[in-house]
Parts: C-alpha cells; sequence; structure tokens
C-alpha cells in the first residue's frame, strides 16, 4: 500500500541512540518549511496504545517477564491502534508523519532478540500494518556498550536483557537495512547530532518534493 499523499518516516535504534533528539530536529525544520508533520511513539501514541505501554513496562524487577509471544501481541497491538487512529489518517491528509520506532522494531527484538520465529513476526506485524511501509527508516546505530552509558533513567525489563541480547538486536536493525538499502539510511549514532540531523534532513526533503 503506497503512502498515496503523505510521508512515513520512522526512526530505529536501540537504547540511547537519540532518536527523540533527531525526531525534534527533523520535526522542526519540516515545520519551518511549511509542511504539516506529525510525531509519535511506539509502543503509545494513542490512548490505547500508552496504557499497553504502561502495562508492559510496570513489569518490576524480580517479577516474571512478559512471555515472548505476550511480547509480541501487545507491541502489535498498540502499533495496529496507532496505524488506524494516527499514522494513516495523517498521510491521508498529506501530512509528514515521524514515528518512533515501527514494526522494524518487532522483528529486531522480539525475532532477533528473543529468538521468535519470523513469520509469526511478519504476520503479527502484517497485521498490525495493514501493509503501511515507511517511505524512509533512518537507523541511529550504536553499541550497546555506548548506548547504555547514555542512558540517565532507570532501566526497565526489557533493558536489563544481558549485552548479547542488545548485540543481537544491533544486527538485527543492520541485517534488516542491508536487505533493503533504498528505504534505510543507516547512520553512525556517535557523530555530531547536527551532522546526523543534516544527512536525515536531506533525504526527508526529497521525499517531501515528490
Ligand atoms: P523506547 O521508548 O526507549 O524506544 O522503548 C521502547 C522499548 O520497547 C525498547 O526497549 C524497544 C522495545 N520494543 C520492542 O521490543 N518491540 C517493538 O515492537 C517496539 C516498538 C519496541
Amino acid at each position: 500500500m503506497s503512502n498515496e499523499r503523505g510521508v512515513f518516516v520512522t526512526l530505529e535504534g536501540g537504547e540511547g541512540a537519540g532518536k527523540s533528539t533527531q525526531i525534534a530536529a527533523l520535526a522542526r525544520l519540516a515545520t519551518n518549511a511549511g509542511v504539516e508533520v506529525v510525531t509519535c511513539r511506539e509502543p503509545g501514541g494513542t490512548p490505547l496504545g500508552e496504557r499497553l505501554r504502561a502495562a508492559l513496562f510496570a513489569t518490576a524487577e524480580g517479577e516474571t517477564a512478559p512471555a515472548p509471544a505476550a511480547e509480541l501481541l501487545v507491541f502489535t497491538a498498540a502499533r495496529a491502534q496507532l496505524v488506524a487512529e494516527v499514522i494513516r489518517p495523517a498521510l491521508d491528509r498529506g501530512a509528514l508523519v515521524i514515528c518512533d520506532r515501527f514494526a522494524d522494531s518487532t522483528v529486531a527484538y522480539q525475532h532477533h532478540g528473543r529468538g521468535l520465529d519470523a513469520s509469526m513476526v511478519d504476520a503479527a506485524n502484517r497485521a498490525a500494518t495493514q501493509g503501511l511501509v515507511p517511505d524512509l527508516t533512518l537507523l541511529l546505530d550504536l553499541s550497546p556498550e555506548q548506548g547504555f552509558q547514555r542512558g540517565e533513567r532507570g532501566l526497565d525489563y526489557l533493558e536489563r536483557e544481558d549485552v548479547e541480547f542488545h548485540r543481537r538486536v544491533r544486527r538485527g536493525f543492520l541485517e534488516l537495512a542491508a536487505a533493503e538499502p533504498e528505504r534505510w539510511l543507516v547512520l553512525d549514532a556517535t557523530r555530531p547530532e547536527m551532522q546526523i540531523t543534516h544527512a536525515a534532513w536531506e533525504r526527508v526533503r526529497v521525499l517531501l518534493a515528490r
């Protein structure tokens, strides 16, 4: 399914890669260029999605973690609501939608990280996205060690996974990017913020001019 009018950009990467900073910068640039911008985050971005996010991340240290299949279905349930309630209507209006994580996160975390079957993850993603694919996906690539050094918050149950889990997630993202180079732009997240914004904006601008 093509986006017809709007432009759909997603940001992906591990913990502490600077996605929020880049989303704010890109949204500012696009707004200044006179474009309607809608930003959102996953999981969340709708009242139902935020309640699902809170339920998932209420998992306390020492408590049994969500079963991998339960985790998959909560992330994709939140996504289904976000696509229907926010992303698809915004794209139909011709807006630029910038989303903090999307279906690629589920492949990287639940398939590469958790080891869930790829076909099961793809089926859940298809149900959630209804075939919607980003026009551009920016990968802010960073080693898990560097990502956690940057973190300032307390760790949630996913961030408490061992470093090997986070290395598999990183390799998963890089594999996805290599398989679809026309959709992905891989950015070294250790570069200065302004340089990253500049490289990302160059690509977004081309899409907006289509
Ligand atoms: P964030 O707000 O820091 O990006 O946190 C979201 C967390 O959820 C992060 O650890 C990645 C994880 N996640 C998945 O495991 N699968 C998914 O499909 C999504 C959207 C996020």
